[in-house]
């Protein structure tokens, strides 16, 4: 159930290269699979929800903004365009920038994860505006070995155990009172931090950020080997994955 009193606004990043992508496509946002794109997937699901009032997508270049806007229904929501950064902090904090200044609780996902829920979109607002940050996220169930070079033969390691019941896999959405994301990101620009996802901004901060776990797939579409998984799991859940209350 969604608080209408709360205004959301949601990034969407689109404005990746895709080099790990290895030309298997020219734009994996807009690839399709099973007769929709990668990038209206997250976007159905974000409508679905009823959560968000506001979208600013964040763009890779002209073409493909003109592509991504075709897929928006004309009139039915209210949306803002940024244009993507080189990494995607920097796509991220031109989409903070972007954000209506009446923004409650902002929202960023990686559009390269079609397999989002409306019910995850649901618990992940409510959490933020709750708890300040929150974050759809998995136990690990591998075990994970933290490595540091050592000479001798190719992938040759120095290995050090992590302890796996203290770790967990962050995913997108992860959604954050607006203003403190907002000041975040402005400390790690100034700082000139390099970091690969949003709860990183806040780390130093000893802020305690809610967990809500995910019991369904929700990968991001990064190597050539991707496509045929997510594939096979649209195919099984005959594109309904995403619109599941
Ligand atoms: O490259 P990767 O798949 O990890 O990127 C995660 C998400 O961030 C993707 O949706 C991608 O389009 C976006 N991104 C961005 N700007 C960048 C790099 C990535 O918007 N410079």
């Amino acid at each position: 159930m969604s608080d209408r009193s709360l205004k959301v606004t949601a990034i969407l990043l689109a404005g990746g290269s895709g080099n790990r992508m290895q030309g298997a496509t020219s734009d994996k946002i807009l690839m399709p699979l099973q007769g929709k794109s990668i990038f209206q997937y997250s976007f159905d699901a974000f409508q679905a929800s009823q959560a968000v009032s506001h979208y600013v997508i964040v763009y890779r270049d002209q073409p493909q903004r003109e592509q991504l806007s075709g897929l928006i229904p004309p009139d039915s929501t209210e949306v803002s365009w940024t244009l993507g950064g080189k990494e995607r902090h920097n796509s991220v904090h031109n989409g903070l920038k972007a954000c209506p200044s009446d923004t409650d609780v902002v929202l960023i996902h990686d559009c390269a994860r079609p397999l989002v829920t409306p019910s995850a979109i649901e618990s992940v607002t409510q959490s933020a505006s709750t708890h300040g940050s929150a974050c759809i996220a998995k136990k690990v169930t591998d075990t994970i070995k933290q490595i540091s070079p050592s000479p001798g033969a190719t992938n040759t390691y120095r290995l050090q155990g992590l302890d796996r019941s203290k770790l967990w896999a962050m995913e997108t959405p992860q959604a954050f009172r607006y203003e403190l994301i907002a000041s975040a990101y402005e400390s790690v620009s100034r700082r000139g931090q390099h970091i690969t996802d949003d709860l990183s901004a806040i780390e130093g901060d000893q802020i305690a950020t809610q967990l809500i776990e995910n019991g369904r797939p929700n990968i991001k579409l990064t190597t050539p080997e991707d496509i045929h998984f997510l594939d096979f799991i649209l195919q099984k859940t005959s594109n309904s994955i995403n619109s599941e209350q």
